[in-house]
């Protein structure tokens, strides 16, 4: 008989970016120069210091967590690693007494290896703790590696890059997620369809981590995984619709396309939320969806109302101009095709 056991319980309640969380290699997908870098590192144990820079969510964590794991094991590991992952451990404070202190420890460590220390978020920390973590790094060279990650390496210290072995992380495709997504919903024996997962997919944008989330809030939510579900769990308006949107852009119905732009305010969709799915659909879209003549042109226009909009002025205003220049654009490329 199956009885509840508080065990069950609580691996049944971990959030699946704990429960899916790589442990090895292997449960890592994309970015196969940088993994196998690191790989290689793995069986020969020759670390080198590292900066895994790249977008969120694509496993710059996860894979030097691996590392560490193939190294050291889970006991050693106790010993051997520190590391440093939360915000408030980048002051330069920190960087000097405990990383100082970890680096000074005298731990005993099979030949040929260090002690590790994982620091993430780099991009994050002020200048004097960045200057801090040099010193350190070089101060202590021959008994402790480090492996840094950060988001945008043009934050990080020159003299820190010029010290370190680069591996560089990229948004994750759509195959590479969908691969990893299957694994769950398989483990998990979800109910879902083909579009369900594309949609997950189209709005997870690259980023596993958002995808691993909108997959499980989308199931908690409704336990299915369909389109619908989906766009109401993750509170983005239909790509199909805004699809729509700018074909009607193209075909010039100039009335339709306000009363979209009007109808999706009225949900309570920013126009940045409305402007950034735009510029994903047409980075994607087939010349069955977009004509080539019209591509460039729309893309740079939905560019530069989306950098408007960051730099500060989101409003229905914004998004009415930019589908007013749509329409203006395919007028005149439909003028000179007909010339
Ligand atoms: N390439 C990947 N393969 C498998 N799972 C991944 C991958 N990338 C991310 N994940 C999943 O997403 C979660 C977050 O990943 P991770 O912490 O490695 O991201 P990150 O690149 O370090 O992001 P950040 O820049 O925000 O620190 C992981 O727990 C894991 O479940
Ligand atoms: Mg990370």
């Amino acid at each position: 008989m199956f009885t509840f056991s508080s065990a069950n319980v609580a691996i049944t309640n971990l959030p699946w970016l704990q429960k899916y969380r790589p442990a090895t290699f292997d449960d890592i997908v994309g970015n196969e120069p940088s993994i196998n870098v690191l790989k290689s590192v793995s069986k020969n144990g020759n670390i080198p210091n590292f900066l895994l820079s790249g977008p969120p969510g694509t496993g710059k964590t996860s894979s030097i967590v691996c590392l560490a794991n193939e190294l050291y094991g889970k006991e050693l590991a106790k010993k051997a690693i520190l590391e440093l992952n939360a915000s408030d451990e980048r002051s330069v404070g920190v960087i000097r007494d405990k990383v100082k202190a970890f680096a000074q420890t005298k731990v005993t460590l099979p030949l040929g290896l260090q002690k590790f220390v994982i620091l993430d978020e780099v991009d994050s920390m002020v200048d004097p703790a960045q200057k801090a973590l040099r010193a350190i790094m070089e101060q202590y060279s021959n008994t402790t590696r480090f492996a840094l990650a950060c988001n945008n390496e043009d934050k990080i210290d020159e003299a820190i890059m010029s010290r370190i072995t680069k591996l560089s992380f990229t948004l994750l495709s759509q195959e590479e997620i969908a691969k990893r997504l299957l694994h769950i919903i398989n483990q998990e024996n979800i109910n879902y369809t083909p579009e369900g997962l594309q949609a997950i997919i189209f709005t997870a944008d690259g980023d596993m981590r958002q995808a691993i989330n909108n997959l499980q809030s989308t199931y908690s939510g409704f336990g299915m995984i369909n389109e619908d579900n989906v766009y109401k769990v993750c509170d983005v308006p239909d790509p199909k619709y805004i699809m729509e949107m700018l074909k009607r852009c193209i075909r010039y119905e100039v009335k339709n396309v306000f009363n979209a732009v009007n109808k999706l305010y009225g949900e309570g969709y920013a126009a940045l939320d409305i402007i950034q799915i735009m510029m994903r659909l047409m980075k994607s879209a087939s010349e069955k969806d977009i004509e080539e003549a019209y591509y460039h042109d729309y893309l740079m226009e939905i560019a530069k109302a989306e950098l408007v909009i960051k730099s500060g002025t989101d409003s229905e205003l914004q998004l009415i101009g930019l589908v007013a220049s749509l329409c203006d654009i395919a007028k005149s490329i439909s003028r000179k095709k007909n010339y």
